[in-house]
């Protein structure tokens, strides 16, 4: 059981502010993923949740107690880093049975062979328990790393970066597990990360850190279908969302400085997108598409391929914007194409704030 909650936390280094005002509220039981870039203060969040720095003002919950004045052990954590910190000279087994040997956790050794069995079968190492840890690959060590983990049953657990060090394959399959041992256990999960991909597979809820505050959280489809703002938008996704200046005129949309226009996005007027307002508007790539009658002309810039689509960079004057397409899709370079974009997945920036419209409120 554990429900974390941190309010108002902000935590300086000298003069460095690497939190300001963090609040966070993780659920029992919940995937929670924290995403965002180095540097962001991601790390420094878990080290305070483990209780191994302590913030400069604000507090930190756990089932609702304020955990000021536990010290780590107390706290009962368990953390996972992207350098995994195995005993190089013992056995996977011995690395495993490591946490369940302090005396005060009593527990018997027919138990902790069981605990140890159980989870080499979760986490497919079985094979490898009697092999000492620096013969193992990276991928192995970071399996064992996460079962030295999970072998103890913490109140929650804690993982920073733990994949980024693995090849893309390897990352894959461990996202894939890890997320379903998270399932099986049904516990308490905050995972750090600056991979959007990680985060918007493995996330039941993902906060966006940027310089030491949220600016969003919310299911990973909230976060990719209503950015809180341009921030956000262009760094969840990728491609990433186009975003073009412009405005309104009576019913349509005029973009700036080239002034082609566009179908009136869906709503817009109802969430305060009056005429001649300074906008942004953003669109990502899968919802621009490419169609003989289409309003807009532009040149085909750029054309990737990635088997089952084609990205294209489609230049209109010196704007470039992204459009994904079916692979069939029969393009050259410098082409003239036109292209529309849906009408209802246009999301509306104030340009001054960055902001959505939909979240100004
Ligand atoms: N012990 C420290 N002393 C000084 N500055 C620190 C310390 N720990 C972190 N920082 C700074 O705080 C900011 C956030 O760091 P960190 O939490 O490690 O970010 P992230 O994990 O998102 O990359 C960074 O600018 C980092 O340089
Ligand atoms: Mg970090």
């Amino acid at each position: 059981m554990a429900h974390i909650q941190l309010k108002n936390i902000s935590k300086t280094f000298g003069n460095h502010i690497a939190l300001a005002g963090l609040n966070l509220d993780i659920a029992d039981g919940e995937f929670f993923v924290l995403l965002g870039e180095t540097g962001a203060g991601k790390t420094t969040t878990l080290r305070m949740v483990a209780g191994l720095e302590k913030p400069t003002e604000g507090q930190v919950f756990i089932d609702g107690v304020d955990v000021a004045n536990w010290g780590a052990a107390e706290r009962d954590v368990a953390l996972v880093l992207q350098q995994y910190s195995l005993y190089p000279r013992y056995t996977v087994r011995e690395n495993l049975e490591f946490p369940l040997k302090p005396k005060i956790r009593r527990i018997e050794p027919d138990e902790i062979k069981t605990r140890v069995d159980r989870v080499a079968r979760t986490l497919r190492i079985e094979h490898l328990l009697d092999r000492k840890t620096d013969r193992l690959s990276g991928g192995e060590m970071q399996r064992v790393s996460i079962g030295r983990a999970i072998v103890r049953k913490p109140r929650v657990f804690l993982m920073d970066e733990p994949l980024s060090a693995l090849d893309a394959k390897l990352r894959e399959a461990l996202r894939t597990e890890l997320k379903n041992i998270q399932m099986n256990l049904g516990q308490t999960f905050l995972f750090v990360t600056h991979d959007q991909i990680e985060a918007m597979s493995m996330g039941d809820k993902v906060g966006v850190l940027n310089h030491g505050r949220i600016v969003q959280t919310g299911t990973p489809y909230e976060i990719y279908n209503n950015p809180r703002d341009t921030y956000v938008a262009s760094f969840v996704g990728s491609p990433p969302m186009n975003l073009i200046d412009g405005k309104l005129v009576d019913n349509r949309a005029v973009m700036a400085p080239l002034n082609f226009e566009l179908p009136l996005p869906v709503g817009a007027r109802t969430i305060g997108a009056t005429d001649g307002r300074p906008l942004v508007f953003g669109i990502r790539p899968e919802d621009v598409y490419l169609e003989s009658g289409a309003p807009v002309e532009a040149r085909v810039h750029d054309v990737e391929n990635h088997g089952v689509e084609k990205i294209l960079t489609l230049r209109v004057g010196d704007a470039m914007l992204r459009a994904t397409v079916p692979a069939r899709t029969d393009v050259e370079i410098e082409q003239p194409v036109r292209f529309a974009w849906n009408p209802d997945k246009v999301v509306l920036f104030d340009k001054g704030s960055g902001v959505s419209l939909r979240h100004a409120g």
